[in-house]
């Protein structure tokens, strides 16, 4: 089955590019493995004709808003994230309204309607910069009220939050992660922004995934443990091989990150299915939010 979409994707010129949570099998054929914001470069300078993009649909999207020229396929189109679900333009466009128009800093981790009626996006990699770029001292930031918290503990700007979170990092408690502490004494804590306050309050570090496999890379520890999704102990066990990880909660399970297979791959690549497009209209203003991001 890997031979066949290797075949395939040198056959039609496409490249790869996987979440850091996907499934082992797909992560060990992919072209490139990174978190969002090393995806989205990877997206907006590759000279392939077909971006397969195995992760969720806002990946997708996100390289659809970057390369309208090229076609992009989510090889199954029932991979969402329900914390992008938790906010739409017409109740984003309201509260910024009531607000007095400060402008909106949008995580990737949303659809392409609401990063159209952004100011700019930023991922866990850049949120600190984003927010530190924007030249007003008040903003408004959504979806994830875990990451706008962890933003405006870095920040010297008023921060208003959105009510959205990831519903597996929202899951860790300081609990699980004193209880994981206590179980591996030697290890260090490596959390994602979407956990929440109480539990960065614990953490050695905060990183975004692909954050976690650079600073377990360049420690001189030897254990860590991981607040966030499980699927990162694959990449990041392949990585430093003679390093322990350990899972901070076995609850952080993103169904949506496993849902595409060998299979829908290999058929994804021979049917072109499914292709993801944005209306022209919403693009072009989603486009100046994603773009800003990826200038600075
Ligand atoms: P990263 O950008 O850190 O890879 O995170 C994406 C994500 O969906 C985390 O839940
Ligand atoms: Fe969305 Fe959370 Fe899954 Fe990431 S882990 S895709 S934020 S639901």
């Amino acid at each position: 089955m890997k031979e066949k979409i290797r075949r395939l994707a040198r056959e039609k010129n496409a490249i790869i590019l996987a979440h850091n949570y996907q499934p082992k099998e797909i992560q060990d054929v992919a072209d490139l493995c990174g978190d969002s914001l090393e995806l989205s470069i990877k997206a907006s300078k590759t000279s392939a004709g077909i971006i397969v993009f195995c992760g969720v649909h806002f990946m997708a999207e996100t390289a659809a808003i970057l390369c309208p020229e090229k076609t992009v396929l989510l090889p199954n189109p029932d991979a969402g994230c329900p914390m992008a679900d938790m906010v739409d333009p017409v109740a984003l466009t309201a509260k910024k309204k009531a607000l007095g128009n400060i402008p909106v800093v949008t995580y990737v981790n949303s659809s392409a309607a609401v990063k159209a009626v952004s100011d700019i996006c930023c991922t866990s990699a850049n949120v600190i910069k984003v927010v530190n770029s924007i030249n007003s001292n008040e903003i408004l930031m959504t979806p994830d009220k875990n990451l706008a918290q962890y933003a405006a503990a870095n920040t010297s700007k008023k921060i208003h939050l959105w009510d959205g979170y990831c519903p597996f990092h929202n899951t860790l408690t300081a609990q699980d992660v004193k209880k994981a502490k206590m179980d591996h004494p030697e290890a260090l804590f490596i959390a994602h922004p979407e956990c929440p306050p109480e539990v960065l309050d614990l953490a050695d570090s905060i990183q975004s995934t692909s954050g976690m496999i650079k600073f377990a890379g360049a420690s001189d520890h030897l254990s860590f443990i991981l607040g966030t999704e499980t699927g990162l102990l694959y990449p990041i066990s392949k990585a430093y091989p003679d390093k322990k990880f350990y899972p901070a909660s076995k609850k952080m399970y993103c169904m949506d990150m496993k849902k595409i297979s060998l299979e829908n791959l290999a058929d994804s690549l021979k049917n072109m299915t499914y292709v993801i497009t944005v209306p022209e209209e919403i693009r072009k203003k989603a486009l100046g939010a994603v773009q800003k991001m990826i200038n600075l």
